[in-house]
């Protein structure tokens, strides 16, 4: 072997043992996260004793993981055992209007890692590992731990913050009066419609768990007055009197079959001259390496639900199917979501 070709080969070897690293790296920070690390660097508890003592922690282990975080760009240690963060690792502050701390959490959870175990059966059968793992499919399980569900509605909900506003911006509201959000759990993208769109009314539709903190969050953000919240099932029926029905990181969540069925629920109930306005991801027709989030999605939507991401031929192929007729996609319009508009063909 030449120097060169021992040097490629150490270079390959270290990126597939980073990449397997990954779980180790997810499990600091979730662990990290429930700690409230990223809270106290903040507040300037700093050493890692001073963590250690703050977080009942034994100190040379915390500061090992604190030192691996490091590695992977979340703290910084300027000297030994002094500990900074930087601007990704700020994230996991739980107070910053950019937190992703319930995020964090809720995909670093038990349950999640559970799922995740159970891949080989995803991957032999297209079913849930959720549901072979834990029993149940993941929202009747969220409805059976509501402290759970609010830790998974706050976490939609800190993604939902910033796409909310990107989706506010991106799309022409001038002419909707009335908007539903199916699925829209706590209603954070409502509430960023509403604000942004003062002749606006709307509707958040999503099961009895998942609107448990819309009325707070509506209120919250002055809306409350414009918006209604609806707890009940999308497969049954959606309200029928809007005029712009937003599905936003819901579809993915499931296979083409019931994802079809969502689909006729929501012809047979909107109005004929009603816009449906799908938002999430478009997986390209291959596969390339360097923008790996959505295939990560992609396979847990697969292990967590059974669900899938779809590209823009099999979106089309669905919405025809089920009567409607494409009007537009706009690629990435929202941040690195796309929204896919329709009509009533
Ligand atoms: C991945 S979350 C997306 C939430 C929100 N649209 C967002 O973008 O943050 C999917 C939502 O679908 C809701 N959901 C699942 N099954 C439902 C059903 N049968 N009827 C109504 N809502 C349902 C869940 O409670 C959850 O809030």
């Amino acid at each position: 072997m030449t120097s060169e070709n021992i040097a490629d080969s150490m270079r390959n070897r270290a990126q597939l043992i980073e990449m397997i690293g990954g779980y180790m790296a997810a499990h600091a920070l979730g662990l990290a996260a429930e700690l409230k690390i990223a809270d106290l660097i903040h507040d300037g508890v700093c050493t890692s004793a001073d963590l250690a003592t703050a977080t009942g922690s034994h100190e040379p282990s915390l500061r090992r993981m604190l030192r691996l975080l490091a590695a992977v760009g979340i703290t910084t240690e300027p000297e030994p055992g002094r500990f900074g963060l930087t601007d990704v690792g700020a994230q996991l502050r739980s107070d910053s209007p950019n937190s992703l701390y319930a995020f964090t959490r809720m995909f670093c959870h038990e349950s999640h890692f559970r799922a995740w175990l159970g891949l080989d059966h995803s991957v032999r059968t297209g079913e849930a590992a959720w549901n072979h793992v834990l029993g149940q499919n993941i929202y009747s399980y969220l409805a059976d731990n509501p402290d759970l569900s609010a830790l998974f509605n706050q976490a939609m909900s800190q993604e939902a913050r910033i796409s909310a506003g990107q989706i506010a911006a991106a799309y022409d509201f001038a002419d909707v009066k009335s908007v539903v959000d199916i699925g829209g759990g706590d209603g954070t993208l409502l509430a960023a419609i509403l604000t942004a769109n003062a002749h606006v009314n709307g509707v958040v539709l999503d099961s009895p768990s998942g609107v448990a903190q819309a009325g707070d969050v509506l209120a919250a953000a002055g809306v409350a007055d414009r918006a209604e919240v609806v707890a009940g099932d999308f497969f049954e029926a959606v309200p029928n009197e809007g005029d712009l029905y937003i599905i936003k990181s819901v579809f993915q969540d499931w296979d083409d079959e019931p994802a079809c069925a969502l689909l006729r629920t929501c012809r047979a109930h909107m109005p004929d001259a009603a816009t449906l306005l799908i938002v999430g991801s478009i997986l390209p027709e291959t596969a390339t390496s360097g923008d790996p989030i959505m295939f990560y999605t992609d396979m847990n939507m697969l292990v967590n639900s059974g669900g899938r991401e779809r590209t823009e031929s099999r979106f089309r192929a669905m919405l025809e199917e089920t009567g409607f007729a494409v009007r537009s996609v706009s690629p990435r319009a929202a941040g690195p979501l796309s929204l896919i508009e329709a009509v009533p063909a």
